[in-house]
């Protein structure tokens, strides 16, 4: 018998149907499916299309399939925590919204905002509750709809991202199974580099924010490449040292996914096979929160009892870290 752990029990996601494809992006602004590929790896991404469908659509729909996949009463959660950026409004929450909307009537939220590594941050947070041993079911979403935050006249940016969203279920087990760790990180000094000004408190939306295109993402590739490359591989190095562990104890690691060249960098750095990187950046782009539980669902039947995984992302703050989880069950039984 182990510790009171809180381990992950499912996983599911969610992804909208409308594929925008490289070579359609190439008739919106000056790209091209070659550039797209070489410098970032990805071919195509998934938008959320609807008048008044916001990230609480694809969190909840990520939500409802957890609780049917894993049998649960939506009764029975207790706290769902929503990683975002791209919140339905200023408040109320869409952990609150996507609480009401999948019928979890006895369950608090709460939204999470830490960029690209909101999913970690919140899966820490989690874990924390649960292994308090007053909550038994927490549920944690990392979900955003990059495509209402978008220019789709700026080249450097539209073409990174995409819409989605990830959900697991986390519960209490005497186990020696879980969540064991993680080491995570922000930096205000990245601000200038990755941010998106308007609408907030410092600057109210009007109509100069408008004409000023303060209200999409902006970004300056290059820094945050760098910075990501060398936050990245720094948490997954002290991490590993932390729990005495070494690569090769290392079954998959599971990361934020921003740029293909990036994956390549951290796992050169580490010296880990890039064979056991997960990547799925070609079908979805950067979904920002949305990246790792997409992930950890499209690699759940891979995945096997007692896998150690380390989970990783790097993003606008500069917010970035790892986490260690040693993989509860076997995918394939699922
Ligand atoms: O998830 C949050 C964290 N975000 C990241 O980790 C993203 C980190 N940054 C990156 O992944 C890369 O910096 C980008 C993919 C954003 C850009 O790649 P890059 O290799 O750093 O390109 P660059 O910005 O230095 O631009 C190189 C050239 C420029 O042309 P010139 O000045 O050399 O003539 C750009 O204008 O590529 C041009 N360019 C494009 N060309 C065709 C930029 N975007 C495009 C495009 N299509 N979409």
């Amino acid at each position: 018998m182990g510790s009171l752990k809180a381990v992950i029990t499912c996983v599911n996601a969610y992804v909208p149907d409308y594929i925008l494809t490289n070579k359609e992006l190439e008739t919106l602004v000056d790209t091209n499916d070659e550039w797209i590929r070489t410098r970032t790896g990805i071919e195509e991404r998934r938008l959320l299309k609807g008048e008044g469908k916001g990230t609480s659509e694809l969190a909840s729909q990520a939500v409802l399939g957890l609780l049917e996949k894993s049998g649960t009463d939506p009764l029975d959660v207790d706290l769902i925590i929503v990683a975002t950026v791209t919140a339905d409004m200023h408040f109320p929450d869409t952990a609150t919204i996507t609480a009401h909307k999948t019928g979890m009537k006895n369950a608090f939220g709460f939204d999470l905002s830490a960029a690209c590594s909101g999913f970690l941050f919140a899966l820490t947070t989690g874990a924390r509750y649960v292994e308090s041993g007053n909550y038994k079911k927490v549920i944690v979403v990392g979900a955003d709809k990059m495509s209402s935050i978008m220019d789709f006249e700026d080249r450097s940016t539209c073409i990174l991202f995409g819409d989605g969203g990830g959900a697991v279920l986390l519960e209490p087990q005497e186990s020696p199974y879980g969540f064991m760790d993680s080491i995570l990180h922000s930096d205000g000094a990245g601000e200038q580099y990755l941010h998106m000004k308007g609408g907030g408190s410092r600057y109210p939306s009007t109509h100069e924010t408008v004409d000023k295109k303060m209200h999409y993402l902006f970004q300056d590739g290059r820094p945050v490449f760098k910075a990501a490359v060398k936050g990245m591989s720094s948490s997954i190095s002290a991490l590993l040292k932390k729990n005495a562990l070494s690569p090769d104890d290392i079954s998959w690691i599971i990361p934020h996914q921003a740029n293909k060249r990036i994956l390549n960098a951290v796992a050169d750095y580490l010296d880990f096979p890039i064979e056991r990187v997960a990547i799925n950046i070609e079908k979805y782009g950067n979904t920002t929160a949305a990246t790792i539980p997409i992930c950890l669902w499209e690699w759940e039947k891979k995945l096997k009892e007692g896998d150690n995984l380390i989970l990783t992302a790097f993003g606008g703050g500069f917010t970035w870290g790892a986490i260690y989880i040693k993989w509860a069950y076997n995918g394939n039984n699922n």
